[in-house]
């Protein structure tokens, strides 16, 4: 791929941490929820580019465990932008050949909600060109917790039927997160100025490079995602080995 005449590697999953949505709306005297609205609008227009540009897996942060704690106002504002893309804009991704995935603990989300984000994975196309990931209710900690849980009642089951409790390998365990079946992100993208992971693809992010940046979210348009890229190809990834000819 082509950005300004320069070659660029286009990462195979891209991961975003949304952030400054906030900050967007009280610049503008607007209510917080008038930020999400906007960044709603920012995430399908990023996730399209993405899409036409070759990405094959893009996950949203759209709501973190401990964003569960904030006012029923903001928390009631944000179901209701999930309530309505989940019911109107999800056909524009299944024409676009592109697959719903959510990753998360959906048991505390109002049950419409559940339900909706439950139907959207199941009619999903079955070979998706694009993999659409929302984290909602998602927590890296809270993802591995519950597949150690499960690891945990398989020995259980195992140990019942008198088999050896299996070993697992990176890739075994892998199956028992959110994200099974999905390659590790290589790009996590985080507005908003804050620099860290707050709590998200924690398992997944072993060998991803970070890029940050303080341009809030609702402004983080193509042109933004594109340095991202750039950025992102500069790097020299050797996942903990030495430089060739070294
Ligand atoms: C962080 O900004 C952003 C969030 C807590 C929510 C992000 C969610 C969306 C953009 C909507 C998701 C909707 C769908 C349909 C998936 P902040 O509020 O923490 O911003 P601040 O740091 O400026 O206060």
């Amino acid at each position: 791929m082509d950005i300004k005449g320069e070659q660029v590697t286009v990462p195979r999953h891209v991961g975003i941490i949304m952030d400054g949505n906030g900050r967007w709306a009280k610049k503008r005297l607007l209510p917080r929820n008038a930020g999400h609205r906007a960044g709603v609008q920012r995430m399908e227009e990023l996730a399209r580019h993405a899409q036409d540009i070759g990405v094959e897996y893009f996950t949203v942060y759209a709501l973190s465990t401990e964003n569960m704690s904030r006012s029923k106002e903001e928390l009631d504002g944000l179901y209701s932008l999930i309530r309505s893309y989940f019911t109107k804009s999800v056909d524009e991704l299944y024409k676009r050949n592109a697959g719903v995935r959510i990753l998360g603990d959906m048991s505390p989300l109002p049950a419409d909600i559940a339900e909706k984000l439950y139907e959207a994975e199941a009619r999903s196309p079955k070979d998706p060109s694009f993999h659409f990931l929302f984290a909602i209710n998602y927590g890296g900690r809270a993802e591995i917790l519950q597949a150690v849980n499960s690891a945990a009642l398989l020995a259980h089951r195992d140990a019942l039927e008198g088999r050896p409790p299996q070993k697992y390998t990176d890739e075994s365990f892998h199956g028992l997160l959110y994200t099974h079946g999905v390659p590790d992100v290589d790009l996590i993208i985080r507005t908003g100025g804050e620099e860290r992971l707050s709590n998200f693809l924690l398992y997944q992010a072993a060998y991803a490079e970070l890029y940050f940046t303080d341009v809030l979210f609702p402004d983080f348009d193509c042109g933004e995602f594109d340095k991202a890229l750039l950025d992102f190809s500069g790097r020299d990834r050797r996942y903990g080995k030495i430089r060739s000819g070294e």
